[in-house]
This record gives C-alpha cells, structure tokens and sequence, in this order.
C-alpha cells in the first residue's frame, strides 16, 4: 500500500477540471516529483492542466515556495565591500536576441558599490545564453564554488556564474519536462520557474526585463505585463524588492547575435561605445538596479566615461579568463547584401535568433556544444537608409554546411520600405504598490 499523503490522479483531476489545488497538494506533488513518487507522465498531466486552466495568485505563490524548497537558498547577507555591508542587486531577463546585457550591466551597478550576483543559465533554442557568450573568452570559467562567489562578490563586486545544481532542483526537472510537452508558455509555471531561481539566490532586489515580440516567449504586451506581475507579485511575497521593464524583442539588441561577437560588443559599450539601444537598455536597467538598492546616481555618465571596465576586467580574470585574448575568429562567412534600396523597416528578431542557431551559436539539446565564433553581424537595423547591393548582415561559423539553412531562416527576416515608425525600446514599468 502506498505511503504517499495524496494521489497524483487526484491532483491531476482537480487541476482538469479547473479547481484549485490545496497548499498541502502544491507542496506534496513538487516533492513527490522531486523524489520520483510522481512520474514524469503524471508531472506532464498536470503541467498541461495548468497551462490550460491556469493557477490563482495563492497557487502560483505555494508552488514557487515548494520549489525553493526543493534546494538549497544561498544567503549573500555577509557580504561585506570596503567598510560595510553591501547590498545585492540581481537583473533577470525573459530572453531575448542579442541580448548581452548581463555583460555590461552587472559591472556597471558593482561601480556604485552594490554587489551584482548573476547566476546564469546556458541557451537552449533560439535565445543565446549568458554563459554560451562568456565562454567564448579563452580560460573563463563558469562553475565557481558558492565560497567564490561569496568572495568575489566581496571583493570585485560583480560576479557571473553559473547557477549551481543545488538551486530549485525541482525547477530543472519540470522545466525540461515542459520543453518536451509544448507546456513552456504557461505564465504560471514560466513565473515561479524563473522567481522560485531568483528567490533561493537569496538577493536583496530583483529587476527583471521581460521581453515583448517575435523573438520573446511573450508576443504580445497584455501576455508580457501579466507575466512581469505576477512575477513582481511573487518577488514582494517572498520579500525581494522586484521591479520589471517591458521591452522590445521585435528586432535583435545591438549589432551583433552569437557568442564571442555579443562579448566583442559589450566590451565596446563599457569603452562609452557601442549601439544606442544596447547602451539604453543598459541605463535603463541600472537605474532600477541603483534605486532598488537606495543609491541616487546617475549610470549613464559612469558608462560614458569607461569606469566599469575595471571591474569588467577583474570579473573576467578572477574567473580565469584572459581580457585581453583576442577571441575565437569564425572559419567562414557569408554576407547577405540588400535586394532593394530604401529604409529597412523591419528586422525580425526570431528569424535572425534561429539562423544564429543554426549557425552554431546555440544549441538544441543541453548536451551539444557551441561555437564560439558563430552568429550574425547586422550592418543595418530598422529606420537605417540602405541600398542595394550594401551588405546587410554577414553570417558568421566553423562549419559552412550551416548556411544552407540558417539562410532559410532568414528568407524573411527584414522588409524594405519608404517610411519607419520608430518604436520605443522600454514598453512600459511595473512594480508593487
Ligand atoms: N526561463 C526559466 O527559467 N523558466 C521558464 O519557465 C522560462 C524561462
């Protein structure tokens, strides 16, 4: 006879036929699953009731706990800068295309004295991964021990690794099962997957940029504003100052879509360079970085004039990695030139997120490698005047076999037009009352 408080039919049926699970079914089936007394088919039932049905806001709230539970919390409350206790700040993003802003952030917001934990993730599908684009530095490394992410947090500031196992253990067994049963968009259960991660890291203040259009989870603003309160919600509940921005994912962040280039590029904007948007989105998110962590300065000025170098530099060598390697170079590449001249008025982000992809820069199961070198350079981005024949990307792999289809990715990515509407990069704000 078994020994199990509930039975996860019973679960599963309440789930179907739209009630509400009881704390004690939440905390028992995240647990069972964990311990594999509910089978994978049971958990995928479940997962596949709730992206139809949906949690309440209790719901939601009992099963990022459970997770948490799941694992271990980390606690960076002795963290200790010059003199005094330092306070954490921590940046979270949906996803998105070219999206480095990790890189450039976090030590910029560590210049101001706040001390930046960014345990990060590995890309899967056509969202490239912060630790994918570190990597391609020769001798970074991305596993640190949580002594040496405590250490380093103390003394650079700024630190990017990768998550440990230990965190949400839970989390990474349902989220690999919802990647193979089309139950990955569920607001519910992508909000307490990232929160339950964010909130067992144990961080004083959360932002997080939920990315909105083609190359998001979340296509559209209503889905993106949803799922950033329900995930400012969670933070409050669990006591993590969290704020979101909305921002554009309809076209890719900055020039560059791949691993080494996307570091290349981020270098830049810590030099005062680099492409308006990626050095806005930057601003914008240290901003909310700064004021959650109660210090009144202005980032923009402290990236204009070069100073997070410093702690860029140090970041990446206390990891092993050498600043100032030149990094990996592609094989081949292939350019794409302009078929018509005019204004490019659309660039989409998923099918340049996809040929990067297929180029190498990503992977499509956990276990495959990346390259280093592949991705796309852009040479125009939407509202830029060009003309035919003028190379409007250039695709970058080891491996030339790719092209083939990364190119069918691209067969309609831009549009060529007379006019553009420029639309805003930060769609809107939320944070709790
Ligand atoms: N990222 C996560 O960590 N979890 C999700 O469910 C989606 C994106």
């Amino acid at each position: 006879m078994s020994t199990e408080t509930f039975d996860a039919v019973d679960v599963i049926r309440t789930k179907r036929d739209g009630g509400t699970l009881s704390p004690e079914q939440i905390d028992w089936v995240i647990d069972a699953y964990t311990r594999g007394a509910v089978a994978d088919e049971q958990m995928s039932a479940l997962a596949m009731a709730i992206f139809l049905n949906g949690m309440d806001r209790a719901e939601i709230s009992r099963w990022t706990t459970a997770m948490i539970s799941s694992g271990e919390r980390l606690d960076f409350s002795s963290i200790v800068g010059p003199g005094k206790k330092l306070a954490t700040a921590d940046k979270h993003s949906t996803g998105g295309v070219g999206d480095k802003i990790t890189l450039p952030l976090a030590p910029l917001v560590a210049t101001f004295g706040v001390a930046v934990p960014q345990l990060s993730g590995r890309g899967l599908g056509h969202t490239g991964g912060t630790l994918d684009k570190l990597e391609s530095i020769p001798g970074w490394q991305a596993n640190l021990t949580n002594e040496r992410t405590l250490e380093m947090l103390g003394s650079t500031g700024a630190v990017i690794c990768a998550a440990g196992s230990g965190l949400a253990p839970a989390d990474k067994k349902l989220y690999a099962l919802r990647d193979v049963t089309a139950t990955v968009e569920a607001i519910p259960l992508i909000a307490s997957s990232i929160m339950s991660k964010k909130i067992a890291e144990g961080t004083d203040s959360l932002v997080l940029d939920v990315k909105v259009g083609s190359g998001a989870f979340m296509k559209d603003l209503a889905q993106a504003r949803t799922l950033a309160e329900t995930m400012v919600a969670l933070g409050a509940d669990a006591g993590v100052k969290t704020s979101a921005l909305l921002t554009d994912m309809n076209t890719p962040l900055g020039l560059t879509v791949g691993n080494a280039c996307e570091v290349e590029e981020s270098v830049e904007v810590l030099a005062g360079g680099g492409p308006a948007d990626v050095v806005e989105l930057t601003v914008e998110l240290a901003r909310e970085m700064l004021k959650a962590s109660g210090v009144d300065a202005d980032p923009a000025e402290a990236l204009a004039d070069g100073r997070a170098m410093d702690v860029w530099r140090k970041m990446i060598s206390d990891q092993g990695g050498d600043p100032d390697a030149t990094l990996p170079q592609p094989r081949e590449t292939h350019t794409v030139y302009a078929e018509s001249s005019g204004v490019l008025t659309r660039l989409d982000a998923l099918s340049v997120g996809v040929a990067s992809w297929r180029l190498g820069a990503g992977r499509a199961r956990k276990e495959d490698a990346v390259q280093a070198a592949a991705g796309i350079r852009l040479h125009a981005k939407p509202g830029d005047e060009i003309q035919k024949g003028q190379p409007l990307m250039t695709l970058m792999t080891d491996t030339p076999e790719r092209f083939g289809r990364a190119l069918e990715s691209l067969e309609n990515a831009y549009s060529v037009g007379e006019t553009f509407e420029p639309t805003d990069l930060i769609l809107g704000r939320v944070e709790t009352n």
